[in-house]
């Protein structure tokens, strides 16, 4: 029995990207061995990054999300709308990743819009799909919600803090596999690496009606500013998560003029994060229709680029 909302033929004995798709015992969820998440790619806005391309995904969120089990699909920003949905149909979770355009009139905005709705639809049709934002995805993922930007100055740029885990934090679905030791080390250590200007105050979240009731702050932290902002957050009904700070830096980024913590619990931290993104993936059922079209839809058809020399990445994919 499929657990599919995606007309994912699959006849036996033919090879089929969905045939993992099974529950592994009589009423318990679907299991799919074999997730592909989708990465959003960001617009080129750095000079330095414009001779290779227009977008970009920088080679740290491929490796995150690979590294726990998933293979990765770069989702262009040049698609049509039933385009977008047959990707939407294909891929079995979102990630939205750093960067710096507009959160309300970019193409990068409007894609992220149309993949938001299309989720909401399908996890109220019973259609498992997660979607995880990471710094600006989670910026992104506000103005989604609230269908205003409600940011302000928050900066925190080039520092690790340790999170203030709110008493939700301890009962959440993210946190959920994190041995004690680790969630105390969250608190303690400086493991979360920080690098934006902008994001949402606790007090503006509180505020906004819609944000207050979609989302529950799993962590905040304080800004040079002194503003308290929303670090960490997870969707009540919807597997939607956000942080304002960066896992992925923890283990694959390592410029040394940023402050990416590389400790041993800053490595388990990225590791478990990723670990629960694509866990929440294996619970979508949904597949590309047939092989070949998923075989050229996947990350592996391009060569990320050495960019250690000029950007604070060591490696991009461009597009
Ligand atoms: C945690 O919250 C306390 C109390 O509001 C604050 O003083 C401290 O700076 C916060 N820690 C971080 C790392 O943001
Ligand atoms: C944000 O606040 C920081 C720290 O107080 C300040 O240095 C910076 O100029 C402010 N940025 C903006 C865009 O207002
Ligand atoms: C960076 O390094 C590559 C390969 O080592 C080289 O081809 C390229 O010109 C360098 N770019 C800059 C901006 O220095």
């Amino acid at each position: 029995m499929f657990n599919s909302g995606f007309a994912c033929m699959c006849v036996v004995f033919v090879s089929c990207s969905c045939s993992n798709a099974l529950p592994t015992k009589p009423n318990q969820e679907a299991v799919n061995y074999r997730p592909i998440i989708g990465i959003l790619t960001q617009m080129v806005v750095d000079d330095a990054m414009k001779p290779f391309g227009t977008t970009y995904i920088p080679a740290s969120y491929v490796k995150y999300m690979e590294s726990s089990g998933s293979r990765v699909v770069p989702v262009r920003l040049t698609h049509t709308t039933a385009e977008y949905e047959k990707i939407f149909h294909s891929i079995n979770g979102l990630l939205l990743i750093g960067g710096a355009v507009d959160l309300e009139k970019s193409d990068f905005a409007r894609v992220a819009g149309i993949f938001y709705r299309l989720a909401l639809t399908a996890n109220d049709a019973g259609d498992f799909f997660p979607i995880w934002g990471t710094c600006m995805g989670m910026q992104l993922l506000t103005v989604l919600v609230a269908g205003e930007n409600l940011l302000s100055n928050t900066t925190a740029e080039n520092i690790a803090m340790p999170l203030n885990l709110t008493a939700e934090a301890q009962s959440s679905r993210m946190f959920e596999g994190f041995p004690m030791e680790v969630m105390k080390a969250l608190t303690h250590e400086a493991l979360t690496g920080n690098f934006h200007k902008y994001g949402v105050t606790v007090k503006a979240f509180h505020e906004n009606e819609k944000l207050e009731h979609f989302f529950t702050i799993l962590s905040t932290n304080v800004a040079e500013n002194g503003a308290h902002f929303v670090s960490t957050m997870e969707g009540k009904r919807y597997p939607f998560y956000g942080v304002q700070w960066h896992p992925e830096v923890n283990r694959f980024q390592w410029d040394s003029k940023h402050h990416f913590p590389h400790s041993p619990n800053a490595v388990l931290v990225s590791s478990l994060l990723a670990d629960f993104f694509v866990n929440e993936g294996r619970r979508s059922s949904h597949c590309f229709a047939e092989p070949g079209e998923e075989a050229s839809s996947l990350i592996y058809n391009y060569t990320p680029v050495f960019a250690g020399n000029f950007t604070g990445y060591e490696q991009i994919y461009f597009f």
